[in-house]
């Protein structure tokens, strides 16, 4: 089968023009990976080329040596992926080592992977070891959730709280919060172990003042974690332009109630007691 034609390919390149339309991909911002099924590989490695050569990873992934990657290309924009898949993303595959990699497929008029590579290869490594059904990480850079990281302090309980609070569902998508990575050098090996950390036990990851990270087992889902934080930071940002304190909110009582309901368990960490009522304020203990 044609890379082109497959259903692999629609669906990651409809993912990055979902998030284009909605404003989380500015000029060349964001990118996405894919750890590609056995039989997905099968069906297309007619078309995949093993000439180019080996290119060090600048991290070691060795849980997914071996493995085969649809990627979003460096500079490359997510508005373009969908017309022109070809060249614009690629098809990679990682050594015996787990420390280089090889482009297969795509990027047709030259260029390389994304410059995330190391963090969305890390997360999928870290994310495949707790759930083998992972395969999907997306970095985009949603307007309120970058927003609120110049007024939250940059702590997981306290970001996730107020984001919680927002919408109800939002501990329904993601009972074990968001994990909040103050500024670092983007494009390297740090942020990437940095984030790896938060994907070892959580499905989102916030970089402070320059975007996000999502990981879900298909499109569907991640997109929709992305589109659920992001849509209830836009409430919280309207909230907060309007007050420094709510006058009404979801209670600590009333969110352990959906947890039975909805066959969740929302970690308690996240469930503090509020005492002054601001928003972003710290928890006491
Ligand atoms: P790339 O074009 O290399 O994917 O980088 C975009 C980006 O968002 C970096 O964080
Ligand atoms: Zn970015």
């Amino acid at each position: 089968m044609k890379v082109t034609d497959s259903k692999l390919l629609k669906g990651f390149t409809r993912m990055c023009q979902d998030g284009f339309d909605q404003g989380w991909h500015e000029r060349n911002g964001g990118n996405l990976s894919y750890r590609m099924k056995e039989e997905e590989v099968k069906a297309l490695e007619g078309e995949f080329s093993f000439d180019a050569e080996w290119k060090e990873l600048g991290t070691e992934v060795p849980a997914l040596k071996n493995e085969y990657f649809m990627v979003t290309g460096s500079g490359k924009y997510m508005r373009n992926m969908e017309t022109f898949p070809e060249e614009n993303l690629c098809i990679i595959r990682l050594d015996e080592t787990g420390t280089k990699y090889q482009i297969v497929w795509g990027l047709v008029d030259g260029g390389k992977p994304t410059s995330e590579l190391p963090t969305h290869l890390m997360n999928l490594e870290v994310c495949k070891k707790r759930d083998e059904n992972i395969r999907v990480v997306y970095h985009c850079h949603p307007t309120n959730v970058i927003a609120l990281t110049y007024v939250l302090p940059l702590n997981d309980r306290v970001f996730t709280r107020e984001i919680f609070e927002m919408a109800t569902e939002c501990p329904v998508v993601f009972p074990k919060g968001i994990g909040v990575i103050p500024w670092l050098l983007c494009g390297g090996k740090l942020i990437g172990e940095a984030t790896a950390k938060v994907m070892e036990t959580k499905d989102f990851a916030v970089w402070a003042h320059h975007g996000a990270f999502a990981c879900g087992t298909d499109f569907d889902i991640t997109f929709g974690l992305m589109h659920t934080v992001e849509k209830a930071a836009e409430v919280l940002v309207k909230v907060m332009s309007m007050t420094d304190r709510k006058l009404n909110t979801i209670t600590p009582q009333q969110f352990r109630e959906l947890n039975e309901p909805f066959g969740i368990e929302i970690d308690e960490q996240f469930l503090y007691e509020r005492k002054t009522g601001f928003i972003g304020e710290m928890p006491q203990d």
